[in-house]
């Protein structure tokens, strides 16, 4: 049984992680962190084998490295800080650091669709469309898209377009321009629940991965 505890779990998206961890086969929801249930992440380090973060760019640093220092495994889906640092610590620990920008399979094959096209028509602009809650913009999703277009040999126009409004949930559109002809690839998600399977496949797998820090949902499938 892998004990899980879930910082931030009274969010959006940690309330969702706890009803998919309790779900699960082969893990237990061991303890669940969040100043708003007045619980600090580090009075549960000692209960729990992997943490779950989503919290808020602000926070994700401090409790993923506090977790690392104690020798816990994180998974880490907070986006909108700098992932170099996180690196560094996690290098520096006895425990795995797993980050994913997108959880859900949907934006994951968008990306990598996304690799394929830019290969031939490398000329394009992102459109990611969030709730009006949502703290960082450009989001995490299309950083990742734009860092992983550059690499396949596409050219992602300046800038990433946000769009925040309520009603949203996740999107993001990739528009690819050549000459007398458009290529659009776009993914929803229209419910949070699309993050789950990834959030529980990596709560899975973070002990045993190879590096210490692994970012991309690609590098498990
Ligand atoms: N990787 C993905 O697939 C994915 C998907 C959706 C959202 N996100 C990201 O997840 C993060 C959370 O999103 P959300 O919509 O659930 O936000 P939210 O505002 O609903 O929840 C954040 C929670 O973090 C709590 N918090 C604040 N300080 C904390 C601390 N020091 N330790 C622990 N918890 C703390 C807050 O009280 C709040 O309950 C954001 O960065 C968002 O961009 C990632």
């Amino acid at each position: 049984m892998i004990r899980v505890g879930v910082s931030g779990a009274a969010g959006r998206m940690g309330s969702t992680v706890c009803d998919a961890v309790e779900a699960a086969e082969g893990m237990e929801l061991a303890a669940k962190a969040d100043p708003a249930l007045d619980t600090e992440l580090s009075a549960i380090l000692g209960e729990v084998d992997v943490v779950v973060d989503f919290s808020t760019p602000e926070t994700a640093l401090d409790n993923a490295t506090a977790c690392l220092r104690a020798g816990v495994h994180v998974v880490l889906g907070t986006t909108g800080f700098d992932l170099d640092a996180l690196r560094a610590v996690a290098d520096a620990s006895e425990a795995n650091c797993f980050v994913a920008p997108n959880f859900a399979i949907g934006a994951v094959l968008l990306m990598q669709v996304s690799q394929t096209i830019a290969r031939h028509m490398p000329e394009c602009e992102i459109v990611e469309l969030h709730h009006d809650r949502k703290l960082d913009a450009p989001s995490g999703t299309a950083k990742r898209t734009v860092e992983l277009i550059a690499a396949a040999g596409g050219n992602v126009h300046e800038p990433v377009h946000s769009v925040r409004l309520p009603g949203l949930v996740a999107h993001q559109e990739v528009i690819f321009g050549d000459e007398g002809q458009t290529l659009s690839v776009r993914h929803d998600s229209i419910d949070r629940v699309s993050f789950m399977p990834g959030v529980v496949l990596a709560v899975r797998r973070v002990a045993e991965l190879p590096d210490r820090f692994t970012v991309g949902l690609e590098k498990l499938l």
